[in-house]
């Protein structure tokens, strides 16, 4: 017998989603606010860096747009990133305005990547904008490695940042770079104090974007290495969950933590990538480790919304099957020329 339901309406169905060559389905948009930041740590820039002229920075009302469109072909988490996205003024207004999605249902989860120097002022205000949950950069908590690492930073400064984050019922997952030689031995001290203080925490592995004064390679720390140490001391129990990135995630069981490792050059996850970026100039670029890219700001401001939609699907094909990064030999060029902070991390 034929059977002809009724199919429940889903009010927020989008109208034609957001989906590659590859079938892959683009829930996740991550907005770098701007390529600057107060910070200048190693492995991200050099400590001469040359920032966009703000001219060709979208304004946040584009951004918002933006923003719109991609919630409209069914994008579900937004994240804020940089550069440091809290140097720009205006931020927690885009926050607020991006939570409005929120509120509506259109958008599940609004959330951030900061250093946190500027957190203690404004964590309340984030909580407030709809944000849940944040991670914070931090890679190491000695105070000299810390401004070694940054060529500045105040290590109080994000630590207090940290504590208003929770203050303010923030989640936070630490984010931190594992850098042979400098923060190594600090990896197991990290995990333990994250476990105390309820954080999550996520090593990442340094990745070839973006010329710096340093050799990465001299820095490269594999992940795989180091979680097989932790396998010999830990029982490390992997959990299901996936955000549709590199990261993947285990409950460390005698700690209580719940531990990610960022592991771009040693596996491939590209298979279940979810996501794409805009650069703070507004250039979509549908992975952080291939070239391809497409300019909205330009398609927004010759032919609005319309324009925008057109070059949305345009950059759909773009999407490639897989990153190219590799560390390479010593002194080699970067695989991406652009930095973590154009693309936004
Ligand atoms: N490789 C790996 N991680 C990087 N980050 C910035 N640049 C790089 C890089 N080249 C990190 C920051 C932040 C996160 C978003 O990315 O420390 O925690
Ligand atoms: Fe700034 Fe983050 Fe890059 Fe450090 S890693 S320089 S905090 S953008």
């Amino acid at each position: 017998m034929l059977y002809i339901g009724v199919v429940p309406a889903n009010t927020h169905a989008p109208q034609r989603a957001l989906e590659d060559r590859y079938g892959r389905r683009i829930s996740y948009l991550r907005i770098s606010v701007t390529d600057r930041c107060d910070l200048r740590c190693r492995y991200c820039m050099a400590e001469e860096m040359a920032f966009l002229p703000r001219a060709e920075i979208l304004s946040l009302e584009e951004i918002a747009e933006i923003a719109a469109a991609f919630i409209a072909r069914g994008v579900r988490k937004i994240r804020l990133t940089g550069g440091e996205p809290l140097m720009r003024r205006g931020a927690i207004g885009l926050a607020r305005d991006l939570g409005r999605h929120l509120a509506t249902g259109a958008l599940d989860e609004l959330t951030l990547t900061t250093n946190g120097t500027r957190l203690a002022e404004e964590a309340e205000a984030l909580r407030e904008a709809g944000l849940r949950r944040i991670n914070v950069s931090l890679d190491t908590r000695e105070p000299a490695l810390f401004r070694y690492i940054t060529r500045w930073g105040d290590l109080s400064k994000t630590l207090a940042g940290i504590e208003a984050a929770r203050a303010a019922s923030l989640a936070v997952k630490i984010n931190m770079v594992a850098l042979k030689g400098l923060n190594q031995d600090e990896i197991e001290p990290m995990m333990r104090w994250c476990a105390e203080q309820g954080h999550d925490l996520t090593l990442i592995e340094t990745m070839p974007l973006g010329e710096i004064d340093d050799d990465r390679a001299d820095r490269y720390l594999p992940l795989d290495a180091v979680q097989r140490d932790f396998e010999s001391r830990f029982t490390l129990t992997p959990l299901a969950e996936r955000s549709g990135g590199p990261a993947r995630y285990w409950r460390v069981e005698e700690l209580g933590l719940r531990l990610g490792l960022i592991t771009p050059l040693t596996n491939n996850f590209c298979a279940d990538c979810n996501r794409v970026r805009i650069t703070a100039s507004g250039l979509i670029y549908m992975c952080l480790g291939d070239e391809a890219h497409l300019d909205l700001k330009a398609a927004l401001r010759s032919g609005g919304r319309r324009a925008l939609d057109a070059a949305l699907d345009r950059a759909m094909i773009l999407k490639p099957e897989r990153h190219h990064f590799a560390i390479r030999e010593r002194d080699a060029s970067p695989a991406v020329a652009r930095h973590m902070s154009v693309t936004g991390g």
